[in-house]
């Protein structure tokens, strides 16, 4: 069986789940994991089921999510399909399901893909990695809602234990319900 994993991301943490996903498949599917931004020329009807994950950054998805919906979404709606979104708000647990993750919440309700599962994941805080204006722009988001300010840091919030029950969850995916 196959299955395909496709990722929006910019540093790295979508990537990582995604391929950490592929890994806990791998004894009942193979499993491709693609970067959405060369997935134009991606045949969906060629795999069983399919994943797509994305992180936000300052309050949106890539736009190439949409892009890639649009362009797949008679196909997405006719086969077993799964969505999760990576961002820091997630890094509270109560602000960690589709419902409670306002995100999640507004692109699911603007979309026309209907996937049968939905997953939310913390993300990570790398502020060494981040250019000056985002460092400050991160440290005044965190500031205000209580998270890490020390810039020196990088802290991985995602919860592996959650990814691993969803990629499980996806394993088993079959048929196609509506959320
Ligand atoms: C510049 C920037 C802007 C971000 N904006 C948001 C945001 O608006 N809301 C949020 O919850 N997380 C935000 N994040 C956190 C990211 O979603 C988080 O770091 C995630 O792990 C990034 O995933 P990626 O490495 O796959 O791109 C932001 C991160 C950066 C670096």
């Amino acid at each position: 069986m196959k299955a395909l994993v496709l990722y929006s991301t910019r540093d790295g943490q979508t990537h990582a789940i995604a391929s950490y996903i592929a890994n806990c498949m791998k004894e009942k599917y193979e499993c491709d994991v693609i970067d959405l931004l060369h997935a134009q020329h991606v045949t969906l009807s060629r795999y069983d089921k399919v994943l797509v994950g994305a992180s936000i950054r300052y309050g949106h998805f890539n736009a190439v999510l949409d892009k890639f919906v649009k362009q797949n979404i008679q196909q997405l709606n006719s086969m077993p399909s799964a969505f999760f979104a990576v961002n820091l708000t997630a890094r509270k647990p109560e602000k960690r399901t589709p419902q409670t993750n306002s995100y999640v919440r507004k692109f699911l309700l603007g979309t026309p893909w209907k996937p049968a599962m939905c997953g939310v994941f913390a993300g990570a805080l790398r502020y060494p990695r981040y250019r000056w204006v985002d460092k400050v722009m991160i440290q005044l988001i965190m500031r205000m809602t209580g998270g890490e300010t020390d810039t020196s840091k990088e802290v991985e919030y995602t919860d592996w234990e959650q990814v691993k029950k969803f990629a499980e969850d996806f394993g088993k995916l079959s048929y196609k319900k509506t959320l």
